[in-house]
């Protein structure tokens, strides 16, 4: 079974007047109209723990989109018993039968789902209709697809045989279950990390953040209708300690696809590894986590593109991009013109609900984000260090909003450089037009992150020595443009140091490690 490259699934615009907007904003309409119940997905099951936790649009707190049953640690063992029921079924399932579930997964998203799928990331975690498209439409699709033609590619790869001797590979499925840990802040990842290792034979355990619920149980219904079989993705929400507690002690535990922050993540390996001897097989640890990604400016860059890509790469999703610009190094020779052009733009950004299509910002996704990132803001405004160039009014009376803000930092290491806000919140330092390498070797030594960069400049030689001097300081690297936006099978996406271990979503690479290949070798 081959599967060929696929075409990126083309993004739909949602321009005024057009039948796709239409079509939407009923979805909306109806969500908004009918609250709903979502259960725990164990083993095929439904499963409801009376533990009912509401959910409400980021925007619109006072609305409630309905409840999610919260479980405890009796469903974290019960998902991973019925994981473990559906192992042998689902990995001895010819390849192409697998395949063909996820594919029409896909296209179930692409049509008859397309509206929910997106309105349910809208409402859920406040994200306009652009935003949402590219993520709970497009990109959860394409994963599915281009990682379906991935893993074909791999299960051709076989070693060479000589006269008397046959040698073939085995991509076999790990031994036990792998747990998928999935963030709010794209619905796309929230589908990826589980399917890509369901898709190599693996059983799954699966558990969003409780902020991104609404999208998640959207997917796991979808995949049911796509013939998935009982058991093989198992959809639960608990609190994260508790989680951990009950899967990193189990000796079934073969491996952890996370996204999320990088501290969540230090804690998860350090408990990995103090449970190690009781696991069958040391477990794959993939991770994707913060960033704190840059927007590096040669004096020789079009100010009008600068512009384009901060106020893009900053403020689109509220910054909640692990990708977001939020620190920026200017030249002294264009920073007054590119200050001021930045402040017009930002000003022309209109701010509210998911429902008006205008809205360029909307939430951030709970109070708890919403107290940090102001929190930030206020420290800022009192600071001689910095200065706030715009926005920083930040107002949680109806929805969690934010204004988009600049900060001026007159210390490239104040600490709005340096630390991931994850809020619509760039930080610039403008810096002496001349010290070009010097102000690289501050850049690369202020953040522990490694995920996304940007290099903006018209001089090749400047794009050349940026590109090598900045080699560590980012895992998805762009020249004259913004640092966001990864498409699945153009930039396959992930960074190193604090920022993960680079396994490259939407690759060969991460499927890679969801296999575990046994050499055969055949005398006759
Ligand atoms: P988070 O770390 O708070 O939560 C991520 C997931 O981990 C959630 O499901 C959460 O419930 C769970 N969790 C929390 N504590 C846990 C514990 N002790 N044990 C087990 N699970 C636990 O992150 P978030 O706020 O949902 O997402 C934002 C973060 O994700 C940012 O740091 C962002 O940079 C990062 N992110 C990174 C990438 C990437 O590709 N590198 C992509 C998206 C998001
Ligand atoms: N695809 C997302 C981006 O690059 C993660 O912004």
């Amino acid at each position: 079974f081959s599967y060929p490259l696929p075409a990126n699934e083309p993004v739909l615009q949602y321009a005024p007047g057009s039948p796709e907007k239409a079509a939407l904003k009923k979805t909306l309409a109806e969500l908004k109209k009918k609250p709903i119940e979502v259960p725990m997905y164990i083993g095929g099951k439904t499963v409801k723990s009376g533990n009912k936790i509401s959910m409400h649009p980021p925007h619109e707190i006072a609305h409630t989109l309905g409840y999610f049953h919260l479980g405890d640690e009796k469903h974290v063992k019960q998902a991973i018993d019925a994981a473990l029921k559906a192992k042998q079924a689902w990995a001895d399932m010819p390849w192409e039968d697998r395949a063909h579930i996820f594919l029409k997964a896909a296209d179930l998203m692409a049509t008859k789902y397309r509206t929910y799928m997106n309105g349910t990331t809208m409402l859920g975690q406040s994200k306009n209709a652009y935003q949402a498209e590219i993520d709970s439409a497009c990109e959860i699709i394409d994963f599915l697809r281009f990682n379906v033609h991935y893993l074909s590619e791999i299960y051709k790869q076989q070693p060479i045989s000589s006269p008397g001797v046959h040698n073939r590979m085995e991509w076999r499925p790990l031994e036990g279950f792998v747990l998928a840990i999935t963030p709010f802040n794209f619905t796309a990842i929230a589908g990826n990390l589980p399917t890509s290792a369901a898709m190599c034979g693996n059983v799954v355990v699966w558990k969003p953040a409780n902020t991104q619920v609404y999208a998640a149980q959207m997917i796991m219904r979808i995949l049911k209708e796509a013939g998935l079989p009982d058991g093989v993705i198992n959809l639960i929400y608990v609190d994260g300690p508790t989680l951990g507690s009950v899967c990193f002690a189990h000796p079934d535990f073969a491996g952890v696809h996370f996204t999320g922050s990088t501290g969540v993540f230090n804690q998860m390996w350090k408990t990995i590894g103090e449970n190690v001897a009781k696991y069958k097989s040391y477990p794959r640890i993939v991770g994707e986590t913060g960033g704190k990604d840059f927007v590096m400016v040669h004096k020789s860059a079009d100010p009008d593109v600068v512009v384009t890509a901060l106020a893009r790469g900053a403020f689109e999703y509220q910054g909640q991009k692990c990708s977001a610009a939020s620190r920026a190094y200017i030249p002294s020779n264009i920073a007054e013109e590119v200050k001021e052009k930045l402040v017009a733009e930002i000003g022309t950004m209109r701010m509210g609900t998911v429902e008006d299509f205008s809205n360029f910002i909307n939430a951030v996704i709970d109070e708890k984000s919403f107290d940090k990132i102001a929190a930030y803001i206020a420290a800022a405004k009192k600071d001689k260090k910095a200065k706030i160039l715009v926005g920083g009014k930040c107002d949680k009376t109806e929805g969690y909003f934010i204004e988009p803000t600049v900060i001026e930092a007159k210390d490239p290491k104040y600490v709005t450089m340096c630390e991931e806000i994850f809020g619509p919140v760039l930080t610039i330092y403008v810096y002496d037009a001349e010290k070009f390498e010097e102000t690289m070797a501050i850049l690369d030594g202020t953040s522990p992150y490694a995920l996304t960069g940007s290099i903006l400049a018209q001089d090749r030689d400047a794009v050349v020595l940026a590109t090598a001097k900045l080699r560590n300081a980012a895992g998805n690297f762009y020249i004259n443009d913004k640092p966001t936006g990864a498409v699945v099978g153009q930039q396959p996406f992930g960074g190193a140091r604090a920022s993960g271990t680079n396994d490259k979503a939407g690759s060969m690479i991460n499927l890679y490690r969801w296999l575990s290949a046994r050499t055969i070798k055949e005398t006759y």
